[in-house]
C-alpha cells in the first residue's frame, strides 16, 4: 500500500497520500459515508463500493493509512481488537495448533481457550520471550505463533525476527498483536511477522472513545484468506467510528513522543520510592527485554506496569487517584491505572495469574498527555 516515502508524522496525517474520493468538493476531511449500500452503475459493473460490510470509503481511507504505517499491503478494520483476533484464529482448523505467548491480554486468553479451542484448534502456551521455550513447544500440526511484545502486563518483550526466522523455517505464521507500541514505535511486518493485529481502542485511537481492531498483511494471498473471512464474518467497523480513527491517527506520532516522555518521568518517580517494588518498563536498561527493544523498536511505548508492597497499598493507589483514572483499557490520552489480577486478567485461572507475577500487589499505568509534574503529585497524594 505504500505509494510514497513519506516519514511516519506525515503518513498520521495524510494517510497514504491517495485518499482522493472527494475531488468533487476537496473536502480536507475524510467524508463519512453513512451508506449501508450502493448503486451499480449498470449489470456486472460496480464503483468498487457494493455494500458496507465489504466495503466503504470511508473505512477504505482508514484501512489504507493503517496499512501504510505498518508498511503492509493490505489493513482490515474491524469493530474491536478482540473481533480481530477472532477473525485470525478463523484461519485455522481441527486439529491445528497454535503456540501462543503466556503473558497476552486477558481476553486474548479467554478467546483461545473458550472459543478457538471449542473449535478443535489447540493453543500451547509458551514464554514467547525464550526462542527456545517457542522451539520445544513446535509439533507437526502447529501452525502459527502469535505474540505480543511487550506482552500485558508483564512487559515480556519476544525477539520479533528471531521468532520469524524459526517460524518460516517449518512454515508456521508469525502473529504478532502491536497494540502496546502502535506502528509509531514497531513495525513487526518489516521485522518478518506475517499478520499484524491491533487493538484499534488503544494508541491508534488515542482518546479513549472509539472500540476498533485492525488485521495487517503484506501477503497477498493470505490477504484474501482474511478478506473471504471479513466478508462472512461481519464485524466490520462503522463509518462514523471509522472516520474518528482516522482523526485520532492524525495525532498518534505526537502522543506516542509524549506519552513515552511522560513514561520515563513516572519510572524515575516509582523507582524513587521503597514502597515500590518493582517496575516494569521495556525501555529500563535494567529491564530483560532492553536489548531486544533497542533492536526491534524505535521507541518503549507509555505502559509500566509496577508492584507495591501490599494489596492494602495497592488498593489505596486506585481509591486515591484523582486526575488519573481507575478504569480499563490503554493508550488514551487520559492516564489510566488498572488492576490486572480483577480487570484484564480475571478470566486467567488464579493460579496461572499468580504463577506470572499477576498479584494484588501489581498495578498497570497506561500514560496519557498530561503534565507529568501533575501526574506524578497525583500519584503522590494516592500512595500516601
Ligand atoms: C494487547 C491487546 N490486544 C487485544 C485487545 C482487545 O481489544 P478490544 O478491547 O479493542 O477488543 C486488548 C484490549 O485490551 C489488548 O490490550
Amino acid at each position: 500500500m505504500k505509494t510514497n516515502n513519506f516519514k511516519p508524522h506525515t503518513v498520521c496525517v495524510h494517510g497514504d497520500a491517495t485518499n482522493a474520493f472527494d475531488e468533487r468538493t476537496g473536502s480536507v476531511s475524510v467524508p463519512i459515508y453513512q451508506s449501508a449500500t450502493f448503486k451499480h452503475p449498470g449489470l456486472y459493473q460496480s464503483t468498487g463500493f457494493d455494500y458496507s460490510r465489504m466495503q466503504n470509503p470511508t473505512r477504505l481511507s482508514l484501512e489504507k493509512t493503517v496499512a501504510a504505517l505498518e508498511n503492509g499491503t493490505e489493513a482490515f478494520a474491524y469493530s474491536t481488537g478482540m473481533a480481530a483476533v477472532a477473525n485470525i484464529a478463523e484461519l485455522f482448523g481441527i486439529g491445528d495448533r497454535i503456540i501462543a505467548s503466556n503473558d497476552l491480554y486477558g481476553g486474548v486468553i479467554r478467546l483461545f481457550r473458550n472459543v478457538t479451542e471449542k473449535n478443535g484448534v489447540a493453543i500451547d502456551f509458551a514464554d514467547t520471550s525464550d526462542i527456545g521455550e517457542i522451539a520445544k513447544k513446535i509439533t507437526p500440526n502447529t501452525k502459527a505463533v502469535f505474540i505480543e511484545t511487550p506482552s500485558n502486563p508483564m512487559m515480556d518483550v519476544a525477539d520479533i525476527k528471531e521468532i520469524g526466522l524459526l517460524a518460516h523455517k517449518l512454515k508456521l505464521l508469525l502473529i504478532v498483536d502491536n497494540t502496546f507500541l502502535s506502528p509509531y514505535f514497531q513495525q513487526p511486518l518489516n521485522q518478518g511477522a506475517d499478520i499484524v493485529v491491533h487493538s484499534g481502542t488503544k494508541f491508534l485511537c488515542g482518546h479513549n472513545d472509539t472500540l476498533s481492531g485492525f488485521v495487517i498483511v503484506k501477503d497477498a494471498a493470505l490477504g484474501e484468506k482474511i478478506r473471504f473471512l471479513y466478508k462472512t464474518i461481519g464485524a466490520c467497523l462503522a463509518p462514523f467510528d471509522s472516520w474518528l480513527m482516522i482523526r485520532g491517527i492524525k495525532t498518534l506520532a505526537l502522543r506516542m513522543e509524549k506519552q513515552q516522555e511522560n513514561a520515563f518521568k513516572i519510572c524515575d518517580f516509582l523507582l524513587s520510592r521503597s514502597d515500590v517494588k518493582k517496575v516494569l518498563y521495556p525501555g529500563l536498561p535494567s529491564s530483560k527485554g532492553y536489548a531486544i527493544m533497542k533492536k526491534q523498536t524505535t521507541g518503549f511505548g507509555s505502559m509500566i506496569s509496577f508492584g507495591v508492597e501490599s494489596a492494602d497499598l495497592a488498593a489505596r493507589i486506585l481509591a486515591g487517584v484523582k486526575l488519573i483514572s481507575f478504569a480499563e483499557s490503554l493508550g488514551g490520552v487520559e492516564t489510566l491505572i488498572t488492576y490486572p489480577t480483577v480487570q484484564t486478567h480475571a478470566d486467567v485461572p488464579i493460579a496461572e495469574r499468580e504463577a506470572r507475577g499477576i498479584n494484588d500487589k501489581l498495578l498497570r499505568l497506561s500514560v496519557g498527555i498530561e503534565d507529568a509534574e501533575d501526574l506524578i503529585e497525583d500519584l503522590k497524594k494516592a500512595f500516601k
